[in-house]
């Protein structure tokens, strides 16, 4: 093997190293399918599914993905130890890299389940859970959680969630680094207002070397995540990824020297424009909900804005989606009047 074969292969061995996080009603399968056309190497989680929507919901529905998708992760949200055994082994059957236990959740309705944030004040509730799930899946379990809840500021706090969550066997901790607000704040709040710390996160990898510990939480920049990945073993990135699709373009040669696969945003546009043909095709999907998820793809070009608005025009919805990019792509001048009439 080269030498860069090598690198490359350590590389590899680090699933974690970039990935875009959990996002409910983002993350879908549309957009990860977008997401994996930008980057190869970068792990990509789904929105959050509880044990009672795998349970007694529509399985395939929840669970179905492109196989281009991989390595992907199943975020889970729940605290019965039984019921996440039985939905790991569910992701695991399905074909999912990871399962990954929403322990940062603050929204009330995901407290009144009593799991997400709130879990954190439960921490050998967690290990249950996680050893149910250990038990059942071959695939790493893996925990997202907040550095604390409420007004525990003390380091003391997320160290101890951390090690007794890890005697149980996750082997692999994301951790957003502000604390979740239970009361008082909403969960769009409560990913703004707490002030992000980042040196909690890097002490968790000091204490724990032999964990894998990944940071997230207000990540924007290639400078960020360089500095960050000095200190720790991965970087997650939540809003910046979606709001900026093409950033992701840049990784696989940045974070994982592979320069391989040129891509450009016409490229990815038309790779995005087969999908949606194939998904119509296949499940009946309307481009229009595949579509929202690639609006950011031209951000900061010139006619980002017409471009974004064609893609999201509703009175384009009967048009077939290779139409609706022709539009998109034509200068205001040349536009036919009857077209958006
Ligand atoms: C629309 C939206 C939905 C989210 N849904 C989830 C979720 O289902 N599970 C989860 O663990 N975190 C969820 N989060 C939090 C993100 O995973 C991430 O922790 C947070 O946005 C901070 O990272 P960022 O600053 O890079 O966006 C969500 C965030 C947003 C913006």
């Amino acid at each position: 093997m080269s030498t860069e074969q090598i690198v490359k292969k350590q590389l590899d061995s680090n699933m974690w190293r970039m990935s875009v996080a959990p996002m409910m009603d983002w993350t879908d399968r549309h957009c990860r399918y977008l997401h994996r056309l930008l980057s190869q190497h970068t792990l990509l989680y789904t929105e959050m599914v509880t044990t009672g929507a795998l349970i007694h919901g529509d399985v395939p529905r929840h669970l179905r993905f492109d196989p281009s998708e991989h390595p992907v992760a199943l975020q889970l949200g729940g605290s019965e130890p039984a019921d996440l055994a039985q939905s790991a082994r569910l992701g695991a059957q399905w074909g999912y890299d990871e399962i990954n236990l929403n322990c940062g959740c603050p929204s009330e309705r995901v407290q009144r389940g009593s799991f997400g944030a709130c879990l954190m004040n439960e921490a050998s509730l967690v290990a249950d859970c996680v050893k149910a799930m250990v038990d059942v899946v071959d695939v790493p379990v893996t925990v997202k959680h907040r550095i604390g809840i409420d007004k525990i500021e003390s380091y003391d706090f997320v160290r101890d969630f951390v090690g007794t969550v890890a005697d149980a066997g996750c082997e692999v901790f994301i951790v957003h680094a502000r604390n979740a607000w239970l009361k008082g704040l909403s969960p769009k709040e409560n990913r703004e207002i707490p002030p992000l710390r980042y040196e909690m996160v890097s002490q968790l990898k000091k204490d724990f070397p032999q964990l894998t510990i990944a940071v997230n939480g207000g990540i924007k920049s290639d400078d960020t995540v360089l500095e960050q990945l000095q200190q720790v073993d991965g970087v997650m990135v939540g809003r910046e990824a979606y709001h900026n699709p093409w950033w992701l373009a840049s990784w696989d040669a940045l974070f994982y020297g592979d320069d391989s696969k040129e891509r450009t945003r016409e490229s990815v546009e038309e790779q995005m424009v087969l999908y949606m043909e194939r998904e119509a095709r296949e499940h009946g999907t309307h481009w229009y909900s595949i579509a929202r998820h690639m609006l950011g793809l031209r951000n900061g070009l010139p006619g980002a804005r017409r471009w974004r608005q064609t893609w999201s025009d509703h009175r384009l919805k009967t048009l077939p989606p290779h139409e609706v990019m022709k539009l998109a792509r034509t200068k205001p001048a040349d536009l036919p009047e009857v077209a958006i009439s």
